[in-house]
Order: structure tokens, then C-alpha cells, then sequence
């Protein structure tokens, strides 16, 4: 059986928000794997980018993954780009049911304007433009991966959290074990 979810999904669908707060819920542990790189590289991700490029930055990511896959009972939110490299998501997939968060590029703007800082790939003068090409491209690998979808453009996190269990629930391969209340 399986006791733990694996959040992905572009940046600003909501992956740490909502991980952080179905963790909570059900008594998991949460992990964020970009903390877990940041920590295991010793600076912050623009940083990474800065010196070692996307190509470095994936192959922490690489690392990050496997060092993670293992765990049990635990919520694990992803980069948007965790999709991208499929042993990633074949290692997540052993231990955890991937949990696939999409918005729509108009929410999706709005939520992560103001955070190019944070988010390396956004810092390009037409960041619309690169989310709506970004997700073109990284779409058929989300839906893939994807064992539940939700779209969380018009729910509130509780919504989501709400919507992410009851699905789980109708799943044999998965142990929700006892929600914390
Ligand atoms: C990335 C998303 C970021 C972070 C890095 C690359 C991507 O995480 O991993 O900047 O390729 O989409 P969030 O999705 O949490 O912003």
C-alpha cells in the first residue's frame, strides 16, 4: 500500500500551498523538494541557475527525487519542471500516488507575478508568453505522470485539499491511514 502523495504541476498551480495544508490534514510529513535542494546545495535555486544553469539544476533535482522517493506517509511537493526527467516520477511513483495540479495560464500569471526573483525561469521580459509556451510543452508529460487531477483555478485551498482526498479514497493501491483532526 501506498502512504504517500506526490504534488506536480506548473508553478502557481498551488503545490506548496496545498501540500503543506493536506499534510496537515492527514498527519504526513511535508516535504518540499526545492527546500531539500536548496539545503543539499547550499544556496538558493536563482543561485543554482546563476552558476550551474538549468542543466545543474536538474540534476540536483535528479538527486533531490531519489533521496525522497522512499519515504512514507509523507506529502512531497515538487518543482514544475520534476516531470521532465521520467526517473523522477518513476522512483516518486514506487512509494506515492501522483497528484497532478493544473490552473489556467491567466491564474497562473497572476499568481506568480512579483516572484521572478524566486523563479528563474520567469525572469524574461514577456513572462506570459514563457508560461503559455512552458506549459505547451511540458503539458503531455504532467498528464502522464498524473494519477488524480485537480484544477484548482476557482477552488480555495481548502477546496482542493477536500477534492485531492476523496479521490484518494477511491483508490485500492493507497493507505490514508488516519486523518488528523
Ligand atoms: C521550476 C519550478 C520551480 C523550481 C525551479 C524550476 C520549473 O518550482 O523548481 O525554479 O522548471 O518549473 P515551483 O514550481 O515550486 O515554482
Amino acid at each position: 500500500m501506498k502512504t504517500s502523495i506526490v504534488l506536480i504541476g506548473f508553478m502557481g498551480t498551488g503545490k506548496t500551498t496545498v501540500g503543506k495544508a493536506l499534510a496537515k490534514r492527514l498527519g504526513k510529513d511535508f516535504v518540499e523538494l526545492d527546500r531539500l535542494i536548496e539545503q543539499r546545495a547550499g544556496k538558493p535555486i536563482p543561485r543554482i541557475f546563476d552558476e550551474s544553469g538549468e542543466t545543474g539544476f536538474r540534476e540536483l533535482e535528479i538527486a533531490a527525487a531519489k533521496e525522497t522517493a522512499g519515504q512514507a506517509n509523507a506529502v512531497i511537493a515538487c518543482g514544475g519542471g520534476i516531470v521532465l526527467n521520467q526517473i523522477n516520477i518513476d522512483r516518486l511513483r514506487r512509494e506515492a500516488v501522483i497528484v497532478y495540479l493544473t490552473a489556467s495560464p491567466e491564474v497562473i500569471l497572476k499568481r506568480v507575478s512579483g516572484d521572478a526573483a524566486e523563479r528563474p525561469l520567469l525572469r524574461v521580459a514577456d513572462p506570459a508568453q514563457t508560461i503559455t509556451e512552458l506549459l505547451k510543452l511540458r503539458q503531455p508529460f504532467y498528464e502522464r505522470a498524473a494519477e488524480i487531477t485537480v484544477n484548482t483555478s476557482k477552488m480555495d485551498v481548502a477546496g482542493v485539499v477536500g477534492q485531492i482526498i476523496a479521490r484518494l479514497k477511491e483508490r485500492a493501491d493507497f493507505s490514508l491511514q488516519e486523518e488528523a483532526r
